[in-house]
């Protein structure tokens, strides 16, 4: 029997179980490989003892349906960079990349498929030049891997995210408001872009295009008649106002990154402050964009790629990340994969149709 170690890392994204589930099956149709999941990311495999989850036929049964990952996941305790608690409360961070390596060896495991986005397969780099055989699964809801023209859980997100936003316009009519609303997207707009569009904003702002504030307010003003009349935004949470910085609290101990948020709010007092007629309300939907049950789309797409990494694997392809390119299921390097970023091009045609429909990127 041959042994994979799969691993979930980063944050979590409607799709996951049904990668895990697809890996699984595909494993037992093929036979001679046992599935074993590390609790956690990395984080199990690293503990003494292992924290380890067989992916057997009965663990994973009807997974596929549920969001969220059976095997947890984490963005503390990147073996790159893992950080120590000292005594006096502040951390030294130091590479256990090579003690992974040999973990994963003594524990009997031939290869590895590691489902992340951009920060785990630097991971997964790394562990492969330190001789893992391993294989990359992209992941994220903010379809920032250029690597791949899709990534699941990116379709579930947009549709929270339309639902939310259909929900908004009614109530924004209704009141006569400017109501903004704000999604995740870190450093790429895609989720608002999409959403955009699907429910008709007047307003959409992308961290790729800073706004103006009299641009937006602009755009308000012409939507507002005699007190009539309303506006529904859309907000990235990496969006900020030209010459501004983006709105979040510091990233504190050993959290991975600066937590975004907020941006809607300052929106709100920026338009208040600029004079802005209409009342104005914002709502952040946050985390909620990640949880729930996948859509069928990602499920097929996050299904059909566990198959792919465990072909992968078989054939001997490490090294690579499976990657959704022009309707079909391929592999790219790791290292090329994590080279460029899917940042929003001005020049999309997704922007362009969102312009020409009336959709303003307050620029
Ligand atoms: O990268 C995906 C993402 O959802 C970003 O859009 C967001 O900024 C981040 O994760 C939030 O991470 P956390 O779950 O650590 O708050």
């Amino acid at each position: 029997m041959k042994k994979i170690l799969v691993t979930t890392g980063g944050g979590d994204c409607p799709g996951l179980n049904a990668v895990l589930r697809g890996i699984s099956r595909a494993a037992l149709t093929h036979g001679g490989y046992e599935v074993w999941g590390s609790m956690e990311a990395f984080n199990g495999i690293l503990k003494e003892p292992s924290e380890l989850l067989k992916l057997s036929k009965k663990r994973t049964a009807g997974i596929h349906v549920r969001g969220g990952t059976i095997i947890r996941t984490t963005n503390k305790g990147n073996p790159m960079a893992y950080p120590i608690k000292q005594k006096d409360g502040t951390f030294k961070v130091i590479d256990r990349t090579l003690e992974l390596a040999e973990k994963i060896k003594n524990e009997g495991f031939d290869s590895v498929i590691n489902i992340g986005g951009d920060g785990s397969q630097k991971i997964s780099q790394a562990l492969f030049e330190r001789g893992v055989h391993i294989i990359g699964v992209p992941k994220t809801i903010d379809n920032d891997l250029s690597a791949t023209d899709r990534t699941f859980g990116f379709a579930t997100a947009v549709q929270i995210a339309t639902d939310c936003f259909d929900k908004l316009v009614t109530t924004a009519e209704s009141h006569h408001r400017v109501i903004i609303m704000e999604v995740m997207g870190r450093d790429a707009g895609w989720i608002a872009l999409h959403t955009a569009i699907a429910g008709g904003a007047e307003i959409c702002l992308l961290p790729e295009i800073p706004y103006s504030i009299d641009k937006v307010l602009g755009v308000i003003n012409g939507r507002y008649t005699k007190g009539r009349g309303f506006a529904n935004i859309v907000i990235s949470e990496g969006a900020r106002p030209i010459g501004g910085t983006v709105v979040g609290s510091e990233a504190q101990d050993d959290d991975a990154h600066v937590k975004l948020g907020g941006v809607a709010n300052l929106l709100r007092h920026q338009l208040e402050s600029a004079g802005c007629e209409a009342q104005v309300r914002s709502t952040i939907l946050g985390h909620i964009q990640r949880g729930g049950t996948p859509m069928a789309y990602d499920r097929i797409l996050a299904t059909t790629m566990g198959v792919k990494a465990f072909e992968m694997v078989v054939s001997g392809q490490f090294g690579q990340m499976v990657s959704f390119r022009n309707n079909k299921l391929t592999a790219v390097p790791i290292s090329k994969a994590i080279s460029e970023y899917n940042y929003v091009d001005t020049d999309h045609y997704l922007v362009q149709a969102a312009r020409k429909t009336g959709v303003s990127f307050g620029d």
